[in-house]
């Protein structure tokens, strides 16, 4: 913000949550840049009441959120905020692999609850990570940096870089159906809505996890909680919902499934990173110069 307030006149929204959309409509004219994020719906309504700007700065990598086509044919550039969350967004993916095959939720869950009747012998018992193979559906900055980890866990490591582009996929299918772990790293794409359903949730082993770190919607909720209630799979670690804050009830009652509340990049250090070059972008673009990570 000091940024930003030094370089130009900056419009804050001081509600809480994200602004509403008939309020973004009334404030968009005459903004010449507009730092939106992930829970910011950047449609084309409002991107066509953006009658002055000249770029949309999405505080996030990913910008599902964003109509850029229509953006595009109003020669508004839309960047985003790769790379600067690589390493959180990873190292959350590990957190959510350990949390889930160790049970830490459950264990942490009778702890609080004054269930605990001391150290037994085969309480809690977890899968083990070395030897294990996980299979990570797209391997962009954020996939392979989530194989380097694992890899230091002592697992292999299988991938598939562009799965869910129309027909059946025989590499995400075979990854589906020997992987021990499968961690989605896809963007929310029309093509990779509902990538994993019921069909690819049969494929997966009954000993296996579901892990998902990228947008809620690259999974259906409710064939995932079937899945998991028909025990089609082990358990689930999610970061991201379908309809967030919403989570599936069914989730919610199983001790199996793992909920972060959408903290793949919260640490101080990449939300930082994040507002600052969003805020180089705002200050490059209005300046003349060329943004520093437009999105193609
Ligand atoms: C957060 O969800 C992001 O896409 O950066």
């Amino acid at each position: 913000m000091a940024r930003l307030d030094a370089a130009c006149t900056v419009d804050r929204y001081a509600g809480e949550g994200s602004m509403p959309r008939d309020e973004m409509i009334a404030r968009l004219p005459g903004k010449l840049a507009m730092v939106s994020m992930v829970t910011d719906t950047v449609d084309a309504g409002v991107v066509s009441a953006g009658t002055d700007l000249r770029l949309i700065a999405n505080v996030a990598v990913g910008y599902n959120n964003v109509d850029v086509a229509a953006a595009k044919a109003r020669g508004i550039v839309v960047t985003n905020t790769p790379d600067v969350l690589t390493d959180a967004t990873a190292d959350l993916t590990l957190a959510l692999i350990l949390a889930v095959t160790r049970r830490l939720g459950e264990g942490e869950r009778m702890v609080r609850r004054g269930a605990w009747k001391g150290w037994a012998f085969d309480q809690l018992l977890g899968m083990q990570l070395r030897g294990r193979q996980l299979g990570i559906v797209g391997y962009g900055r954020i996939g392979k940096a989530v194989g380097v980890r694992a890899e230091a866990f002592g697992m292999t490591v299988a991938h598939v870089s562009r799965p869910g582009s129309g027909a059946r996929d025989s590499g995400l299918d075979r990854l589906l159906s020997t992987s021990d772990i499968v961690s989605l790293h896809v963007p929310l794409t029309p093509d990779t809505r509902h990538l994993i359903g019921q069909t690819e949730l049969a494929r997966m082993k009954r000993s296996a996890y579901l892990v998902n770190t990228t947008r809620g919607p690259v999974v259906d909720e409710a064939a995932l909680a079937w899945a998991l209630r028909q025990r089609l799979i082990a358990g689930a670690a999610l970061d991201v919902y379908e309809k967030e804050p919403e989570v599936h009830p069914d989730l919610m009652s199983l001790e199996n499934v793992v909920l972060a509340p959408h903290l793949g990049s919260a640490t101080t250090e990449t939300r930082t990173a994040m507002a600052d070059l969003a805020a180089s972008n705002v200050i490059a673009v209005l300046s003349g110069q060329p943004p520093l990570t437009p999105v193609t």
